[in-house]
């Protein structure tokens, strides 16, 4: 028996979800820690596309128990509509194979509208949030006032809790930001009307990974946004508000760090990033421009371009160290496919200095320059092939200067967006 853990080691979007849509054939269990709808995860499945928010990416295979743990903040909308169009694509959903956490927070209209209103003051400033409510949420949450899934159980305290946030999120939302209230009788008769379509979906969850581990079942923990997005370890206030590290799996789905046993890295073969914030590595020239087009760098969530760069093993090497990756999965290596020449970036210089790991001071980060390595570039195509073997000596060197400067191997290569276009080199679920 052996539990994996897969989390983004950069700014998100790195192929988590094709990954661990590839791994969940042979897991028992998928089960999402973290984030929420900010997430877009997408599957490329007998050419058709998915793209999963909130629902673990192992939906598609039948047979298999999928569960959003309580460290997910859940939109009980975007629930419903995920599950009508999996549905609609013929994916049957049911308590048999969906679980929520009843310890899960809910995401409110009026956190999507503090999301919005906040954003909007903030201006040139703002965050870049994907303005699904996810901080407002994850707020609530600390600040003891969220609303958890099992309390739609309850109509008395649902509607007590609704009224007594509005008094302060409708000030908020009048007198400071200068936008629409929100009627409390609207949402509580809608979230009833919701509550009662998903009350057989919310369970004990940590019960049933428990149960599962205990009878030597296979855990997949599906991690959402990456590390570098943390709210602790990422570049704050440029953030999500949730740890996405796999340390956060255990508190995310209420069980032990002896349930982790291997840790996969997801690593897009360079970096992107949506919102804002600090960017050492990024392109804008063609290069930039011709990574976005021929990755197709579009947000899966919002549709906003993605800005590129060049890989940054800075960045990788914090993640090795905050997550205890145990090995790393190469994604959109094809990507890279026809520039002549490459630059993998190796450490920083800040003053004269070279440093290897990410300031916090977001001064700091943004006078570091990055030192590039070069290496050779490709021009055959690379979307076909299905062993190393396969693969052109240059990016085999490339591959190979990223484990050299990252000291940990590569278990997965993925090489197009479908399940078949990947190159396994270690099986993660194998203990040795
Ligand atoms: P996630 O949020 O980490 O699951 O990643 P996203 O789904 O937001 O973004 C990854 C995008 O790249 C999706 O459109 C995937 O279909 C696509 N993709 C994943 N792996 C590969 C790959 O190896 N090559 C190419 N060309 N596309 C890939
Ligand atoms: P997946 O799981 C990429 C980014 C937003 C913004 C910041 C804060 O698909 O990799 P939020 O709405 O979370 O308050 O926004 O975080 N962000 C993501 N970027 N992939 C994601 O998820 C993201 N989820 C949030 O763009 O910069
Ligand atoms: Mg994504």
């Amino acid at each position: 028996m052996s539990n994996v853990v897969i989390v983004g080691t950069q700014w998100g979007d790195e192929g988590k979800g094709k990954v661990v849509d590839r791994l969940a054939a042979r897991a028992d269990l998928i089960v999402r820690f973290q984030g929420g709808n900010n997430a877009g995860h997408t599957l490329v499945v007998n050419g058709e596309q998915t793209i999963c928010h909130l629902i673990p990416s192992g939906i598609l295979h039948k047979g298999k128990k999928c569960l959003i743990g309580n460290g997910v903040v859940v939109d009980p909308e975007v629930l419903l509509e995920e599950i009508e169009n999996l549905t609609d694509k013929g994916v049957t959903i049911a308590p048999a194979n969906l679980s929520l956490s009843e310890k899960a927070h809910i995401i409110m209209p009026y956190h999507k509208a503090m999301d919005h209103a906040r954003e909007k003051a903030k201006g040139k400033e703002k965050i870049g949030t994907t303005g699904r409510g996810i901080g407002p949420c994850y707020e609530d949450k600390a600040g003891r006032v969220g609303i958890r899934a099992v309390d739609l159980f309850d109509p008395d305290l649902l509607k007590e809790k609704i009224e007594g946030n509005l008094k302060e999120k409708n000030f908020y939302l009048t007198q400071f930001f200068n936008a629409k209230a929100l009627d409390a009788n609207q949402i509580f008769d809608r979230y009833c009307e919701m509550a009662k379509i998903l009350r057989p979906f919310i369970r004990n969850t940590s019960l049933m990974v428990d149960l599962a581990a205990k009878e030597g079942k296979k855990i997949l923990f599906e991690g959402a946004q990456g590390t570098h997005l943390d709210i602790d370890h990422g570049t704050y206030p440029f953030v999500t508000s949730s740890n996405p590290v796999a340390g956060s799996a255990c508190a995310g789905v209420g069980v032990g760090p002896d349930k982790l046993h291997h840790v996969v890295g997801i690593v897009k073969a360079y970096t992107t990033r949506v919102g804002s914030g600090p960017f050492a590595t990024e392109l804008l020239d063609d290069t930039g421009d011709y990574i976005q087009e021929k990755g197709s760098e579009f947000g899966a969530t919002t549709g906003r371009r993605r800005r590129c760069g060049w890989l940054d093993l800075v960045m990788i090497r914090d993640s090795v160290r905050l997550n205890g990756l145990t090995s790393l999965s190469i994604t959109k290596l094809d990507v890279l496919t026809g520039l002549d020449t490459l630059k993998i970036c190796v450490a920083y210089e800040l003053e004269g200095k070279r440093i290897e790991a990410t300031p916090a001071s977001l001064k700091e980060l943004a006078q570091c320059r990055p030192v590039f390595e070069e290496l050779p570039g490709w021009k055959d195509e690379i979307a076909s092939a299905k062993t190393l073997n396969q693969l052109p000596a240059e990016t085999t060197n490339y591959l190979n200067v990223i484990e050299e400067k990252t000291g940990v191997p590569i278990s997965i290569l993925s090489v197009g967006p479908m399940r078949d276009q990947t190159i396994e080199i270690k099986d993660p679920f194998s203990r040795s």
